[in-house]
């Protein structure tokens, strides 16, 4: 651990520098765990990390979490503060002065970092410029080593084996949401981290239509399409997972949709490689599925990318020129949908390889036909 903790440092010490910030301040998210092997919970006492481009890692934290940052395998220097809040700026202000930030260019993640961290930062260093430095946080965390993929993969086997293991619970008469609560519990039976990337989605028949449908009390119907979209964690790292099935015979053009959202999602998964633009990989699920006359009801991107977070970069949309590498992971997942009738995805969670995308979900992704 220690060793890749350093190799990220040092990579992150050369982003800092080709993006012209002096430091990068963290709070409690994705990659403060990422970049110091530590773990804080969000709460009301803030806690920062703040990477200087050389010298020590600072850290602003309460008293009670300071056993933490005894004995860590890189320079830090911490600032505990005591219970009362009057005194909290006083950490702060230490933090930056001594690592003479004070009117300092600061890059932060600003779809993580709180107003109240912000408000902290900037007392203690009025000049200071704080910018956004996503791109240097996606930089490092779009690339997943061997550690980080093998996690997701694990995150993928075990989010497989419980919606099989979910299935036999599954017929007519059962509502969504007792099928997403049987799922939670196989997910967690299996080794999930009770920290899922989200609800399982449920949805049966008109529910299915809707993209980001919440489990409701419908009881499932014969001729229903069912779409279940679900993750699992493992090390903090998600896997997210889609599948449709029928319960019984359904409508002619049901099996239509399905066998055009498996043919856009293959087609997808054999654009994407190495060199190629994340455009690419949307183009090829879109056409497929504009070509058999359904693309207005195709209504988001293709994919996004998965990891610490399940969405992140690269986002698999059709203006993103960013170049597919080895090492990056993301989601594929077109759909078709009918609005007031019913809808298709088949999602897979993808890595890009030396030569190719390897898909780590493997489960049947054609419309099953579930026993009544
Ligand atoms: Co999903
Ligand atoms: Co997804």
């Amino acid at each position: 651990m220690s060793t890749t903790l350093v190799h990220r440092h040092k990579k992150l010490r050369r982003l800092l520098q080709e993006q012209n910030l002096d430091a990068l301040a963290l709070n409690p998210g994705p990659t403060l765990p990422y970049l110091t092997g530590l773990h804080f919970h969000l709460s009301e006492r803030p806690v920062v990390v703040i990477f200087p481009r050389q010298g020590p890692l600072l850290i602003v934290l309460p008293e009670l979490e300071a056993p933490k940052v005894e004995n860590l395998p890189y320079e830090a220097i911490s600032f505990p503060y005591e219970e009362d809040p009057t005194t909290w700026g006083n950490a702060f202000t230490a933090a930056l002065a001594l690592s003479g930030l004070l009117s300092a260019r600061i890059g932060v993640e600003p779809r993580w970092l709180r107003v109240l961290e912000l408000r902290y930062l900037e007392a203690a260093a009025p000049n200071a410029e704080f910018v956004p430095a996503e791109s240097a946080t996606a930089a490092l965390r779009m690339f997943k080593d061997r550690d980080e993929i093998a996690a997701m993969q694990k995150a993928v086997d075990i989010a497989q084996a419980a919606l099989e293991a979910t299935l036999p619970a599954i017929r007519p008469g059962v509502t969504e949401r007792e099928i997403a609560a049987e799922l939670t519990t196989q997910l967690l039976r299996h080794g999930s981290s009770g920290a899922f990337p989200f609800h399982p989605i449920v949805s049966g028949g008109p529910n299915s239509a809707n993209p980001h449908a919440t489990p409701t009390d419908r009881p499932l119907q014969e001729g229903d399409l069912l779409v279940i979209d679900y993750g699992a964690n493992v090390d903090g790292y998600f896997s997210d997972i889609t599948r449709t099935f029928a319960l019984g015979e359904v409508e002619a053009e049901y099996q239509h949709i399905a066998e055009i959202v498996l043919q856009a999602n293959q087609a997808a998964r054999a654009a994407a490689g190495p060199g190629v633009p994340a455009a690419e990989v949307d183009k090829a699920a879109r056409q497929v599925i504009e070509k058999a006359g359904y693309g207005e009801y195709f209504t988001h991107r293709t994919g996004h990318g998965l990891g610490l977070e399940v969405h992140e970069e690269p986002y698999i949309r059709g203006d993103n020129q960013q170049v597919l590498q080895p090492g990056m992971t993301f989601t594929i997942e077109p759909g078709i949908y009918l609005r007031g009738r019913n809808g298709v995805r088949i999602e897979d969670d993808v890595v890009i390889t030396a030569d190719g995308c390897r898909s780590l979900t493997d489960l049947p992704r054609e419309l099953r036909i579930l026993p009544l």
